[in-house]
């Protein structure tokens, strides 16, 4: 029996491979540096873990409500309006088993067969596989070196189409970890209002921001909160990736409609995460801040060690915790004979070789580039780096 078309519109991860590879060959006990990773090494804080702890034991061990518990949803209300100087209430917010599960039911919710979704490139891997599990056609807004990676009013008009129903957002970037400030958010926001799509802004690393910088949301423009879905989540923040937990803030209406299609899928996300994800919330952020100092220590290690290779050129990111170096230099050399050609054979001769993880940029639609994660210890990032370097500098 054949399966529903949806199944053969999306891809496997690429990277998925990549990292089986990585914990197969660690497993049988080599020296794997693994830069791919996308979740932070740092421990659930305690009171969080805790707050999850005193959750089973209280007994809230059973089905909420679809769209989260109250105190949740109204402690996400209460710091987005003290952030952005809005007023939304617990309606406007639905939890959701993670970022990832917020962004494909905002796109299942808001796109069918014939919508375009633009997706400013590079991009996080899901969005144009979202936009196909709903039919929709993901529109590539293609973003280089030489507009700093960042969207432009000119360039999203120019994407713009009678069928366009969507535009995914992500500041600060996975992978690039750019993030925009105010007056570049703002610029676009006259372009946006008027094409009358709907937004989504993934804010997932929101918090992951360095230099002093502040993080500056979409949530900030009134004149855009009616078609402005603000996706965020503890995954990043509170490496909580495993507790899967996530918030939309929407309007009512969407919110609405996110929360019956929950009502059908998931039900509601973990009880227990959700009173783990309050105590996160409400309790110190100290853990929260020295991991961010420390992402920074490392992005720092990080990029004058990327940088001070042969033919290697990286932008300096503001948040989030990558590197995306342009390695396209390197492209058409080979290794004893064997031609790399793209960024997918390069990565698979440094896991093969050189026993270093890190991900081809072109699953996040940049060729040329790869994705290296300093959510690693400052030693395995500076002897992954190094290894690379080793790499590179193989290739004739
Ligand atoms: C840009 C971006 N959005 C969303 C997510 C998903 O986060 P969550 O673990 O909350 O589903 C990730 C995780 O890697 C991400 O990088």
């Amino acid at each position: 029996m054949p399966f529903a078309d949806r199944i053969s519109r999306i891809q496997s991860s690429l990277t998925l491979e990549l990292s089986a590879k990585a914990k197969a060959l660690a497993k049988a006990g080599e020296p794997v540096i693994n830069l791919s990773v996308g979740e932070p090494d740092f421990p659930t804080p305690e009171h969080v873990c805790q707050a999850g702890i005193d959750a089973i034991r209280e007994g809230y061990t059973k089905y909420t409500a679809s769209s989260g518990i109250p105190e949740l949803r109204a402690a996400v209300a209460e710091n987005f309006n003290q952030m952005w100087g809005a007023d939304y209430g617990p309606q406007n917010i639905v939890i959701g088993c993670g970022a990832k599960h917020t962004i494909a039911n905002t796109v299942l919710a808001t796109c069918q067969r014939g919508d375009e979704v633009l997706i400013p490139s590079p991009y996080w891997l899901s969005y144009p596989e979202m936009a196909h599990l709903a039919h929709a056609d993901p529109v590539i807004i293609p973003l280089g070196p030489e507009d700093d990676f960042k969207l432009t009013p000119e360039l999203l008009k120019k994407h713009l189409s009678p069928r366009s129903r969507l535009i995914i957002f992500n500041s600060p970037s996975n992978p690039t970890g750019v993030a925009y400030g105010l007056e570049e958010m703002g610029a676009l926001i006259p372009v946006i209002k008027e094409s009358g799509i709907w937004l989504a802004s993934d804010e997932i690393y929101s918090k992951i921001i360095y230099d002093g910088r502040t993080h500056h949301s979409l949530a900030a423009f009134p004149e855009l909160r009616e078609r402005l879905v603000v996706v965020d989540g503890w995954s990043k923040s509170y490496a909580m990736t495993g507790w899967r937990i996530g918030l939309l803030v929407a309007p009512i209406s969407l919110a609405t409609a996110v929360g019956k299609m929950q009502s059908h899928t998931t039900s509601n996300a973990s009880s227990i995460s959700q009173y783990a994800a309050l105590a996160a919330l409400r309790g110190p952020q100290d853990e929260l801040n020295a991991m961010v100092a420390e992402f920074q220590q490392r992005r720092d290690i990080a990029l004058e060690l990327v940088t001070s290779l042969a033919n290697v050129h990286c932008r300096k990111p503001e948040g989030a915790f990558y590197l995306f170096p342009d390695v396209s230099w390197y492209l058409g050399k080979s290794w004893q004979g064997n031609k790399i050609e793209t960024t997918l054979e390069l990565c698979r001769y440094v896991l093969d070789r050189f026993k270093l993880a890190i991900v081809p940029g072109s699953v996040f639609g940049g060729e040329g580039f790869v994705r290296i994660s300093y959510a690693a210890s400052r030693e395995e990032v500076r002897e992954g780096i190094a290894r690379l370097g080793e790499a590179l500098t193989t290739l004739e």
